[in-house]
Parts: C-alpha cells; structure tokens; sequence
C-alpha cells in the first residue's frame, strides 16, 4: 500500500529502502514488482532496498551496522550515506559497518539469522547466569562481577556487558532494596524473527540447534502455569537426581561442584561459536538456494557485525579471519584457529552440560551446543539405523557404503 502511495511521486534511479525486520521473501517480491513491474508499467526505474539494521535505540542515536540487499546501483548511490551513518568498527574504529550482502532480500536475511544468532547468544548468557546462580550460589553483585571478567577477555561483547549491568541494577519501584532482574516475571516475548529463522532453516535443511533451542526455550517460559504445577510434582523426586550433593540439599547450591566462572565462561565461549557455525551455514545455503552467492561474502557480513549490532562480538574478528582465508569454508568449524579453540574448550562446555544435566538444571541451547559438536565430529553416527527402519517399515530405500545406488531389503 506504501509502495503504491510512493509510486506516483517517484521518479528513474529513486532508491526506496525497507529498514524493518522484513520477512525476506516479502522483500524478494516487493523487488521485483519495482524493478520489473513496475518497469513494464511505466519505464522507471525504482531500486528497492530491504535493509537490516540492528543496534537498538542507542544504535539509531549513534550508529547501526547496516545489512542493506538490492541492486548494486541503488548501493552505490546510498554508501556515501550509510557508510556516514553506521557505526565503526575495526581496529582504528574507522570501517563503515555497512557491506552490500546481496541482491532482492538477501540483506533482510542476513539481519534475519544475525537475529536467530542473537536468540542463541542470549539464551547461552541466560543460562550461564542460572548455572552462576544455582551452581555456584553467586548472588546478583557476584554473577555481575563474573560477567564483567568475562567481557574483560575472549568474551567481550554487547550482551554480555549489557547482562552485567542489568544483573547489578536495584528495583527503583519497590519497596524493599531488591535486583530488579529478580522481579522480572521469567517469561520470554519474541515479535517473529527467531521463528523465522527456524522456519527457514527447517526449509532448507540445515540444522541449526542452538538457535531453535533458544526460540523453544522462550515458548517453554511461556508456559507459566504448566511449569508451576510441573515444579510442584517432579521437584522432590529424589530419583531423578544422580548427584548426591543434590539429593540432600533442598537448594541446588553446592560446593562440590566442579565447575567455576573461569570453566563457565570458557563452555560459553565454545557455544557462541558453535552457534556461529550454524548461523553462517545457513546463510551460504541460502545463497545456493535464492542466487545470490556470486555476490555473498561470510568475511564482510562479520565484519559487519563487529560494531553496532546487538551481537557485536571480539569473537567476529577470528571468525572474519577465517572466512577470509577461505572464503568457502563450508563449516566455521573447519577453520583451522577455530578448530584449536573448540578442541581447547569443548572439554570445559562438556563439565557444564554434564553438571547442568546431573543437577537437573534446564540448559537447553549449551546442550545443544555440544551436541551439534558431537554429531559433526562423529564419521559413522546414528542415521544408518534411520534409514534401516525407514526402508524396513516403508521401503524407502538406502544407499550402501560398498556400491553406488539405491537398495531395498526385506529386513524381517
Ligand atoms: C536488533 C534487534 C532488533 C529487535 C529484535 C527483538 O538487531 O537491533 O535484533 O531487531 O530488538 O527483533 O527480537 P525479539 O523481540 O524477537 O526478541
């Protein structure tokens, strides 16, 4: 209705630019009714741009990173003002965070999985604070300090900060000298963009466990009432609990654990990263499947990301070089540097599954962290019993190791 509004005041080369978190196809057809309809209809020329931006209202005030899609021409005559707009990121804090990710709606599917990314990053950090609490008994001024260590190395990021800070503030409008994180109601909004990125993932078969565990945790706090009758009947159940210190004490806190913030923090690290491997996976299967390969560059958009953005991360720069030095590395996970970091932190992630998973502490998207690790490092897994059963009760057929083809068996 907008476009129909706009279109008799438009005139050749005009650029029009969506800057909302879009549904990419809707941004594909808008482009094309623009450039070719429209086209057909009147001979202008009309650029449209679906562009992503993230950075919140302190991004609006003093700059985004910017994820615009479309024509080369219309990016060519906006990049002198979305270069001046974003934010800067990089080592002299001078390089635009802005790039051309691709043509039609390829810019509202890279904000799209950087928002999927986004959802993981928040629930990993969501639960590392639940663990701080439960595990090791901090109160909220020593799980802020944690956060603040952690942000001070290999962790440093937005959300990780932004976590400290919010853990320390005090409740304003009580009436007691109360954490105002600790009367925030423990239920997850979203407004579509995790659900999105979930949806076409599923699509496009590529597995992205972190982040779909991440959206599924926000539907679960919703579920309030459920949970409250469901903590009522399992809480006690002495045999669901396979830590000693845990049956004993009626409070999760122990000190016998294992872990600590340094352990805690390293697991986390491992995560992201993992998180990242499937994020970007997606994004370069989605160039195969919509065409916009010739034009994506995994590097640049990380670049990008390392300013401005909600998950600006010191994480991007090792993940930028990666894509860098390969530029079709399939798997972030096949980097070199990445592969030495995981094999020095998956061990650290594995004692958090391991003592979240003992304690009965839900950690939904740091297990499915580690078990993406665990399928992708697996040669022979669990999908040759699949195809048994499914060719045993379907005839669904099932290719052999030893022959090329297609096999059915009467298996019982
Ligand atoms: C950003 C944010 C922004 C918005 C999210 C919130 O990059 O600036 O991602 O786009 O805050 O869409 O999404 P949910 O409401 O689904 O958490």
């Amino acid at each position: 209705m907008t476009l129909e509004l706009l279109k008799p005041l438009l005139e050749s080369d005009d650029v029009i630019i969506d800057g909302g978190n879009e549904h990419f196809l809707e941004t594909r057809r808008r482009e094309q009714m623009c450039a070719v309809d429209w086209f057909a209809e009147c001979g202008k020329k009309i650029h449209f741009v679906g562009m992503g931006i993230s950075g919140g209202a302190e991004g609006a005030r003093h700059g985004p990173a910017l994820m615009p899609g479309g024509s080369e021409f219309a990016y060519n005559s906006l990049k002198p003002m979305l270069e001046a707009m974003s934010a800067k990121a990089g080592e002299k804090n001078d390089e635009p965070c802005v790039t051309r990710c691709g043509p039609d709606g390829c810019g509202h599917y890279v904000k799209m999985v950087h928002n999927g990314i986004e959802y993981a990053d928040m629930q990993f950090i969501a639960e590392s604070v639940v663990l701080l609490r439960d595990v090791l008994g901090f109160d909220n001024e020593k799980q802020s300090i944690a956060l603040k260590e952690w942000n001070n190395g290999d962790l440093e990021s937005f959300l990780i900060d932004i976590t400290a800070k919010c853990l320390k503030k005090k409740d304003d409008d009580g009436d007691d000298d109360s954490y105002l994180a600790n009367k925030v109601l423990d239920k997850a909004g979203s407004k579509g963009t995790g659900k999105w990125t979930v949806q076409l993932a599923a699509d496009a078969g590529i597995a992205i466990p972190c982040c779909s565990a991440a959206l599924e945790a926000r539907y679960i706090s919703a579920a309030i009432d459920d949970r409250a009758k469901c903590s009522e009947m399992y809480s006690n159940n002495a045999e669901d609990l396979v830590l000693e210190s845990s049956k004993t004490s009626s409070s999760s806190s122990t000190t016998t654990t294992t872990l600590n913030a340094e352990t805690l923090g390293k697991a986390l690290y491992c995560a992201k990263i993992i998180a990242y491997a499937q994020g970007l996976s997606l994004i370069k299967s989605a160039g195969n499947d919509y065409g916009w390969s010739e034009d994506l560059n995994i590097a640049n958009i990380c670049k990008v990301w390392r300013g401005g953005c909600i998950i600006r991360a010191k994480l991007l720069e090792t993940i930028v070089r990666a894509f860098t030095k390969e530029p079709s590395l399939s798997n972030l996970l096949l980097d070199s540097e990445i592969s030495s970091i995981v094999k020095s932190r998956v061990g650290d992630l594995r004692k958090v599954v391991v003592e979240a998973a003992q304690r009965g502490i839900a950690s939904p998207a740091l297990m499915n962290a580690l078990s993406y690790y665990d399928n992708m490092k697996t040669k022979r897994g669990s999908a040759y019993i699949i195809q048994a059963q499914r060719d045993a009760f379907g005839a669904h057929t099932f290719e052999r190791v030893d022959k090329e083809g297609k096999f059915h068996a009467d298996w019982y």
